[in-house]
């Protein structure tokens, strides 16, 4: 493990350019810059790979949906980790998350598939919305265990295909690079395509069947269904938990990923999986890339991770008052507004030394 790690250090920044950089622009100048389909712009678009430059030149008008996956991905991450000492800030907007990636830890495990999840997200609306020419309303089968007189057939979200395009751009990078067997990079390379599945996978199996009634005022004597994709802070939460609970890797002899403490069952297709230790997120370093909690808003009361004891790493806290507005003694008008009154407060904040 430490061994793995020195490597990882040594390595050329692996992360330095990422797709995960089109989630940085501004999504209108992505459209913009798609629609008038100049195509110089896919080579001249930071952190794509060749085969990646080559699927931006083939399916341009995706472009624009892979920058909105990747953008629901980062947010998600943030929001899922607010409360830790990592929490998945990004900062700047080549590197995207900095040199932290390139250590192959939780967190790295994390980031890999929400963001993937991300893109499978965006592309399965994007098909729906019929903002694709490769792809409309999902095909996919009738649920066998649908009631019989319930229409099958509202448009839904395009799920396979949105699975299958992010499968083929997202991994593009990793398939592309070329190195030895058993050495730390192949290790990587193995690592981000599992947690990259397990994003995608986490998308599909949370999807589900929604239906809409019909029928003689309200009766709901027919309905129509159709395969709805779930809201995004679901996939977040259960990503979030396999988080929790991802498994310790290391190469085997024959260069295949296995779990570190064989006594535990092997992780499946769905599950998170890492091979470094995370690095020390309580200190700022730049040979990490770890910000470091100075700074960070803390909670005084709580006795978990936002709590300043976890939170600062021990180091103490100032405290400082703000004001804080808030909306207050809120009246319903008729009919149909409600009025609010601003009120002022101050409270008292709580930052790491
Ligand atoms: C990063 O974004 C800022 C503002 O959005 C922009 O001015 C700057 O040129 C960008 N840097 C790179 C390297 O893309
Ligand atoms: C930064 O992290 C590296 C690797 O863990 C460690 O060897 C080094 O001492 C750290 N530097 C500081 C200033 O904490
Ligand atoms: C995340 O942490 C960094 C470093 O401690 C801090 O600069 C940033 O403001 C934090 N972001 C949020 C949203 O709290
Ligand atoms: C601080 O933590 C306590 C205990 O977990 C919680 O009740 C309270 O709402 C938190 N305060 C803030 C400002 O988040």
């Amino acid at each position: 493990m430490a061994l793995a790690i020195f490597f990882s250090f040594a390595q050329v920044v692996i992360e330095a350019n990422s797709w995960w950089s089109l989630g940085m622009n501004n999504p209108v100048q992505m459209s913009e810059v798609y629609i008038i389909g100049a195509q110089p712009l896919c080579s001249q678009l930071a952190g794509l790979s060749q085969g990646q430059k080559k699927l931006c030149h083939l399916y341009q008008d995706h472009m624009q949906y892979i920058g909105e996956g990747a953008k629901t991905g980062i947010k998600e991450c943030q929001y899922q980790f607010r409360h830790r000492r990592w929490n998945c800030s990004t900062v700047d907007n080549t590197s995207v998350f900095g040199r932290v990636m390139q250590i192959g830890s939780r967190e790295t495990a994390f980031t890999y598939a929400v963001s993937a999840a991300g893109v499978v997200n965006a592309m399965s609306r994007a098909c729906r919305e019929g903002e694709l020419s490769t792809c409309g309303c999902s095909r996919a089968a009738r649920p066998k265990d649908l009631p019989r007189d319930w229409l099958w057939g509202g448009c839904g979200d395009n799920i396979d295909y949105g699975y299958r395009f992010a499968k083929e751009f997202v991994d593009a990078r990793e398939r592309e690079r070329i190195h030895a067997k058993g050495s730390y990079e192949s290790a990587r390379i193995l690592m981000n395509l599992h947690n990259n599945e397990a994003g995608r996978r986490t998308v599909y199996n949370l999807a589900d069947v929604a239906c809409k009634c019909h029928g003689v005022s309200g009766s709901c004597s027919l309905k129509t269904c159709w395969l709805q994709l779930a809201d995004f802070r679901k996939v977040g939460d259960a990503l979030k938990e396999k988080y929790d609970s991802a498994a310790a890797m290391r190469l085997n002899s024959r260069g295949k990923l296995v779990q570190v403490n064989s006594r535990f069952n092997s992780p499946t297709t769905q599950d998170l999986v890492y091979i470094d230790p995370s690095p020390d997120y309580c200190v700022r370093n730049e040979s990490t890339g770890s910000l470091g909690t100075q700074g960070r808003l803390c909670n005084k009361t709580s006795e978990g991770m936002d709590g300043c004891e976890l939170m600062c790493c021990g180091r103490g806290y100032d405290q400082f008052k703000t004001v804080q507005t808030e909306r207050c003694h809120c009246k319903f008008h008729w009919c149909c507004y409600v009025k609010c009154k601003k009120c002022t407060e101050i409270v008292d904040q709580f930052v790491c030394k």
